[in-house]
């Protein structure tokens, strides 16, 4: 089995320097809400979830509620995002596959960090701290499109 290893550039995860600030579910939900409505480019998967492209460098939202990451992110390869996580309830974990990023989330705290992918593909979000019955289900997915090789294929979906 041979898969890519790609290295994503993070500054500011937990072992570099994390920034955190206070805040509450509602207040994170409706930032998050408020970028799912400005750039959401269609709807995905068994549950239709939005998938989200905010603008190359523009600010992140990702939810960790009972049990998934909300919403689907899609980035721009080689581009830098400031990331914002929070817990609508309890802790998670946001373990990004296969870069190995590894962050706690914990309720009442937005984490910051920024986030420069820079292979395309898509990438898992698994939960790597125990919450619960749906603990081994909690998956999220973030795309990473390149915009040259999307020039190339030379037709739109
Ligand atoms: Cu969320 Cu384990």
């Amino acid at each position: 089995m041979s898969f890519m290893m790609p290295y994503w550039h993070v500054t500011g995860s937990q072992n570099l320097s994390n920034e955190t600030y206070k805040t509450t579910p509602e207040r994170f939900m409706a930032k998050t809400q408020k970028m799912v409505e400005e750039y959401t480019v269609r709807n995905e998967g068994p549950r239709n979830y939005p998938v989200v492209r905010p603008p190359a460098g523009g600010d992140v939202y990702m939810v960790a509620r009972p049990w998934d990451f909300w919403p689907i992110i899609e980035l721009e390869e080689e581009m830098s995002y400031p990331f914002h996580l929070s817990s609508m309830d309890w802790q998670h974990g946001f373990s990004l596959q296969p870069a190995n990023i590894n962050i706690q989330i914990v309720p009442k705290y937005e984490h910051v960090f920024t986030l420069t992918p820079n292979s395309s593909g898509e990438f898992s979000v698994i939960c790597n701290e125990y919450c619960g019955i749906g603990h081994h289900l909690m998956i999220g997915k973030i795309q990473v499109v390149n915009n040259s090789s999307e020039i190339s294929v030379g037709h739109s979906f």
